[in-house]
């Protein structure tokens, strides 16, 4: 069995981009593999957060990936900051790479809007604490969007230089991409992601929103002009859109989906009832869950007894390489 690992920030709700793209893969992919999801609070620190709703977004998101279908007694279910081995790997990690492949992420330059000046230090070394997630569970596969990349090469980079440099010590992780739906985009901006940091919450579909809300955010979903229903992601985004979320939503092709109709009409009330019976189980256990929010809570003291026994071999070993006198 591989070890996997992927995380996900707490910043938001999660919406159906991240679902198809992300979760539902994680939900799949747990019994094959050998699993290690983790909540990145510490991440969500790099951008101003109100405190008392990052701590609760934080409880949310784990509520979320266990109503999604995350098993803590399958797979291990955790909050990084719970595991204080991440940042000080992450530490560690800042002594090898440098500053000139740090400035060329391209999501430090997207989410420093404001200049460098005042960007925080952390959003510029927020790469190397994600090299750390996953350097200290040797995790051998990272499911990732195709947004997260660049971070992955950065990682893989950071660990053979530091096998190179101080003796083999890390394994060196391959991402891997999702297979369906990696691409779900705005129902009112088809020309862009779907995204939790959403200025356009009419063209994000939440997994926990009631489904009247759902087939309303359908019914006014931007098609294109023209009546033809193609799957043409280029001349027909927004139509495009709708066929690979109903595809994703009922396990076929978006092209086979368009065979169906010659309206947009019914493909927009079809694609909100599929996505609707997707997520109600979703949302039906995620209220359950959230009457009794000790639970998950006890689940993610048990996920992070369970990382942190990984994560402090890995540690010691890298602390051992790199010249750091034990304590004992
Ligand atoms: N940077 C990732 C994102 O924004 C989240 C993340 C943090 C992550 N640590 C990770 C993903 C480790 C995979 C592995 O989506």
């Amino acid at each position: 069995m591989a070890r996997v690992l992927s995380g996900i920030q707490p910043t938001g709700d999660i919406h159906l981009g991240n679902y198809l793209g992300a979760v539902r893969g994680w939900v799949d992919d747990q019994h094959a593999q050998d699993a290690y999801f983790c909540v990145v609070d510490l991440h969500a620190l790099t951008l101003p957060r109100d405190p008392a709703e990052l701590r609760a977004k934080t409880l949310e998101t784990t509520l979320l990936l266990v109503a999604a279908g995350l098993d803590p007694d399958v797979c291990t279910l955790f909050v990084q900051s719970h595991v204080h081995e991440h940042p000080e790997l992450s530490w560690i990690l800042e002594s090898v790479a440098s500053m000139g492949e740090l400035r060329r992420m391209t999501q430090f330059k997207e989410k420093a809007k404001e200049g460098e000046e005042s960007a925080r230090v952390a959003l510029f070394t927020y790469p190397v604490l994600q090299a750390a997630d996953i350097l200290l569970y040797d995790a051998e596969q990272v499911p990732v969007g195709e947004d997260q990349r660049q971070h992955l090469e950065l990682c893989r980079d950071i660990a053979l230089r530091f096998n190179h440099r101080y003796g083999e010590t890390f394994v060196v992780p391959d991402a891997v991409l999702p297979k369906v739906g990696a691409r779900i985009m705005d129902l009112q901006r088809p020309a862009a992601k779907m995204s939790k940091s959403a200025d356009s919450p009419q063209g994000t579909v939440l997994v926990l929103d009631e489904p009247a809300v759902i087939e309303r955010k359908f019914k006014r979903a931007v098609t294109d002009a023209g009546t033809d229903v193609t799957f043409d992601p280029v001349g027909q985004p927004g139509v495009a859109n709708l066929l690979q979320i109903l595809g994703a939503a009922t396990g076929r092709q978006p092209a086979e989906v368009a065979v169906g109709y010659d309206q947009y009409g019914p493909l927009k009330a079809d694609t909100a009832e599929a996505v609707i019976e997707l997520l109600r189980p979703v949302r039906e256990r995620y209220a359950d869950l959230a009457a009794d929010p000790e639970a998950v809570r006890s689940t993610l003291r048990q996920g992070a007894q369970k990382a942190e026994a990984i994560a402090a071999v890995t540690l010691a070993r890298a602390r051992a390489a790199i010249g750091l006198l034990s304590r004992s």
